[in-house]
C-alpha cells in the first residue's frame, strides 16, 4: 500500500470508529427518549413500585417520612462520601436531562430524588438540593434515620435488601436497562463498595 492509501484508509477507519462509538449509541438513546416521551403508562415512582401501593400509602402519604437531601447525610457520613464521588447516580440530572428536558416529569421520575413524592424533588428552581439520584434516591426518605442518628429508620436501608433491590429495578426497567446485565451482581458490587466506604 502507498503512504497515501494508508493514510486514506486510516482516516476512513477513524471515522468508522467515531461513528460506531459516538454517533450510533446517541441515535439509539434518542429512540429511547422518544419512546419514553410518548409512553402513556403511569409515571414511574420508584419508591411506590418498590414498597407496593398499600405500604407506600401507609408510610409516605401519612407524612411519616420526608426527604432531606445529601447535605444532611454528609454531616454524619463525611468519609463515606469521599469514597463514592464517582457514582454515576450523582450526575443523573445535570448530565442527562437538564439540557434537553429539565421539566419533563417522565424524565425527572428516575433522574432525581423523590420526584412525585410530596417532599421530594419538584423542580430545579424549588428543590435544587434534591437533583440527581442521591442517597435517598435508593434508600428512600431519610428523616427518621436522621433523627435516630444510628442505623435503621429507612424504608430501603440495609435491613430491607429486598426493597432496595426493587428500587434498582424500578428505575433500571426494560427500557433503561443498559447499565448492567445482571441485577444481583450489580447489587453486590454496590453492597461491597458501600460496606468498604462505611468502614473507613
Ligand atoms: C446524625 C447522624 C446521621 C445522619 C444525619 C445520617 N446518618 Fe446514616 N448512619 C448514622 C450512623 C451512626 C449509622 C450506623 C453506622 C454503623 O452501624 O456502622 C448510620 C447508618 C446508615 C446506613 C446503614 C444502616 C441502615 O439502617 O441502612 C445507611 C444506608 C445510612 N446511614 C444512610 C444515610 C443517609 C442516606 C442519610 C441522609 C438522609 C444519613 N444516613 C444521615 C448516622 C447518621
Ligand atoms: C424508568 C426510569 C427512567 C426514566 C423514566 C428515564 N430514564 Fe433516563 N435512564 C434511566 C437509567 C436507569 C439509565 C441508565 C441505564 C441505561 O442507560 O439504560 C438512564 C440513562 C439515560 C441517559 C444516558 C444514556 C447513555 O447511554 O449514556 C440519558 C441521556 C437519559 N437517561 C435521558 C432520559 C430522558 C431525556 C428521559 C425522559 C424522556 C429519561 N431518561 C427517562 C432511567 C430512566
Ligand atoms: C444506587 C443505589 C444507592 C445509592 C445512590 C446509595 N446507596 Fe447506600 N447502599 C446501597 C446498597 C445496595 C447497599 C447494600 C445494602 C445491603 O447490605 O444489602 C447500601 C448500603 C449502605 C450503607 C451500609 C454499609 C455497610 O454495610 O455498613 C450505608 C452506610 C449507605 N449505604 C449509605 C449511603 C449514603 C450516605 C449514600 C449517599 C452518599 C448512599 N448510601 C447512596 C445502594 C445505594
Ligand atoms: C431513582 C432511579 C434509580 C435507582 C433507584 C437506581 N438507579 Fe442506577 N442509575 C440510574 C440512572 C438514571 C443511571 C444513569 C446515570 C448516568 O449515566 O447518567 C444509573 C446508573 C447506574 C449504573 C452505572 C452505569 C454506568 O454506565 O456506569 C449502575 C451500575 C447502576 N445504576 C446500578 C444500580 C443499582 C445496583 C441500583 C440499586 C441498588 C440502582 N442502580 C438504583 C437510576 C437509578
Amino acid at each position: 500500500m502507498t503512504k497515501k492509501a494508508m493514510r486514506c484508509f486510516l482516516y476512513f477507519f477513524y471515522f468508522f470508529l467515531f461513528f460506531m462509538v459516538c454517533v450510533l449509541p446517541s441515535y439509539a438513546d434518542e429512540d429511547r427518549v422518544k419512546a419514553e416521551l410518548g409512553d402513556k403508562s403511569p409515571l414511574a415512582n420508584p419508591l411506590k413500585s418498590a414498597l407496593g401501593e398499600a405500604e407506600y400509602d401507609k408510610a409516605v402519604k401519612s407524612g411519616g417520612y420526608s426527604y432531606s437531601g445529601n447535605l444532611k447525610c454528609r454531616l454524619c457520613h463525611r468519609d463515606f462520601f469521599m469514597g463514592r464521588k464517582k457514582d454515576p447516580h450523582e450526575h443523573t440530572f445535570k448530565s442527562r436531562v437538564e439540557t434537553g428536558h429539565p421539566e419533563e416529569p417522565r424524565c425527572l421520575a428516575c433522574h432525581t430524588t423523590g420526584y412525585g413524592v410530596a417532599t421530594g424533588f419538584s423542580s430545579i428552581k424549588e428543590t435544587p438540593k434534591l437533583a440527581d439520584v442521591q442517597c435517598e434516591g435508593c434508600h428512600g426518605p431519610g428523616s427518621k434515620h436522621n433523627e435516630l442518628g444510628a442505623k435503621g429508620g429507612f424504608l430501603a436501608g440495609k435491613d430491607h435488601p429486598e426493597i432496595l433491590k426493587k428500587m434498582c429495578q424500578a428505575c433500571h426497567n426494560a427500557r433503561w436497562n443498559k447499565s448492567f446485565s445482571n441485577l444481583d451482581t450489580a447489587y453486590e458490587a454496590y453492597r461491597n463498595a458501600e460496606a468498604a466506604a462505611a468502614s473507613k
